[in-house]
């Protein structure tokens, strides 16, 4: 089902009418990732079953909350888990929450992800800069803007040719050094899930160009950028994807990387606040 302004607004004005300062940047946590949150100062905590029509996270590593406070100095409205398309919402619903940021004035959105590294390079517990990715589940006709186009937002055919902000991708390499954390680069390529790849798919994959294969993000990215909102993205690479077929993949070891991620993925984003 479409989504209409009218509902994008009534979820707006809910949060709105409960925050004091009007946050600036939209971060969306993923998968094992929740505890990034827990660094919001002064929060005001939104369940997602008190906010109309927002779709809830049924899957496990995903707290369901939406966290609007301060770090840094920052502004900030945080989703502490994430939507899917294969808990069985339309991708509609998966972005609404993009709309609803949108709506209060968000600027900038930092996505992250828990992901398969496809790139023989990275290991569990590692970072990744996405500069770029493969719309995969577009490709297959499952993009975010098919239906009527929501003029109040932007065109009926949104450029993508640098979904992920070349500026604040800058800023990230910037951090890294700082801090030193290892920060690889790459293409994120989105699957609907939710299934785990097979060898052949990932050997597919590989050779379209991915890094690294994840069941998310790339919805909301083509949402913020239909929306002129500026993208920061980052994978944590929770497992080595299975080219040989020789290794199972399982929820339990994305879940487990979190804790080595989340480290590290809070000392690049914090630092990219203070920056900002
Ligand atoms: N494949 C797809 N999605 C994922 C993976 C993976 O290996 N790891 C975490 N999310």
């Amino acid at each position: 089902m479409p989504i209409t302004v009218e509902s994008i607004d009534r979820v707006a004005g809910v949060i709105r009418s409960k925050i004091r300062n009007q946050p600036r940047i939209g971060l969306i946590l993923g998968t094992g990732l929740g505890g990034l949150a827990d660094a919001i100062r002064q929060p005001t905590i939104f369940p997602y079953s008190d906010l109309p029509g927002w779709p809830v996270s049924t899957v496990q590593g995903h707290a369901g909350r939406l966290v609007v406070g301060e770090l840094d100095g920052q502004a900030l409205l945080v989703m502490q888990g994430r939507i899917h398309y294969y808990e069985g919402y339309d991708m509609a619903q998966v972005t609404l929450p993009v709309r609803v940021m949108q709506r209060l004035g968000i600027e900038i959105m930092i996505v992250t992800n828990a992901a398969g590294a496809i790139n023989p390079g990275f290991a569990p517990g590692d970072v990744m800069l996405i500069t770029d990715h493969l719309n995969l589940a577009g490709m297959a006709g499952l993009n975010p803007l098919i239906g009527p186009n929501l003029d109040e937002f932007g065109p009926r055919f949104p450029d993508m040719s640098q979904a992920y902000d070349r500026l604040l991708c800058e800023m990230a390499r910037k951090v890294a050094k700082e801090k030193k954390v290892v920060l690889h680069e790459g293409v994120y390529v989105g699957l609907s899930g939710p299934s785990f790849e097979s060898p052949a798919d990932l050997r597919f994959l590989r050779t379209a160009g991915a890094d690294s294969v994840g069941m998310s993000t790339v919805p909301e990215v083509i949402v913020a950028r239909h929306g002129g909102t500026r993208v920061l993205g980052f994978s944590g690479i929770s497992n080595k994807a299975n080219l040989d077929g020789n290794t199972v993949t399982s929820h339990e070891e994305v879940l487990a990387s979190g804790s080595v991620i989340v480290p590290k993925l809070e000392m690049l984003i914090r630092g990219i606040l203070r920056a900002l």
